[in-house]
């Protein structure tokens, strides 16, 4: 497979900042060999959820995502490597925390204990295209 060096966005959920994870979450992505080219903390407003999550918008859990989102500080980073899109969502985990597996920031962190799905720590863009956007959308 040959070098392709992007840059994604990863968003740490408000689950993710209350319970006190940024530290641990940033250490796995430093671990893999991703480097940090940027970083902040935000109380994102509504409408840029919104276009966040365009995408969703209109299923059973579009709503309670936001609200969810909208609920606490939000930590964003930049971050750049080798096929970093793709290896983000593999240190991520799936959506599901239950079933994610062990050894992802989901499945190893993730609480099952009264815990809504909405509430699985982190986002990775899922695609180049995404990443763009995305990044376009909470940093510049
Ligand atoms: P999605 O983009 O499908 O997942 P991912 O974050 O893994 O890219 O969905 C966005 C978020 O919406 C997901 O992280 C958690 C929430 N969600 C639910 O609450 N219920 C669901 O059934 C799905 C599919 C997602
Ligand atoms: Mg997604």
């Amino acid at each position: 497979m040959s070098t392709q060096v992007e840059e994604t966005l990863v968003l740490i959920k408000p689950d993710g900042v209350a319970r006190n994870l940024t530290g641990e979450i940033l250490r796995r992505i430093e671990a893999k060999g991703y480097s940090l080219v940027d970083m902040k903390l935000v109380q994102a407003e509504r409408s840029l959820l919104a276009e966040h999550y365009a995408e969703h918008e209109g299923k059973p859990f579009y709503e309670p995502l936001i609200e969810f989102m909208e609920s606490g500080p939000i930590v964003a980073f930049r971050i750049a490597g080798n096929r970093v899109i793709e290896g983000f969502r593999a240190l991520a985990g799936t959506t599901d925390p239950t079933t994610a597996a062990p050894g992802t920031i989901r499945g190893d962190l993730g609480r099952d204990w009264g815990v809504k799905v909405q509430q699985n720590l982190v986002h990775g863009s899922d695609s180049p295209e995404s990443a763009t956007a995305e990044l376009a959308l909470w940093f510049d």
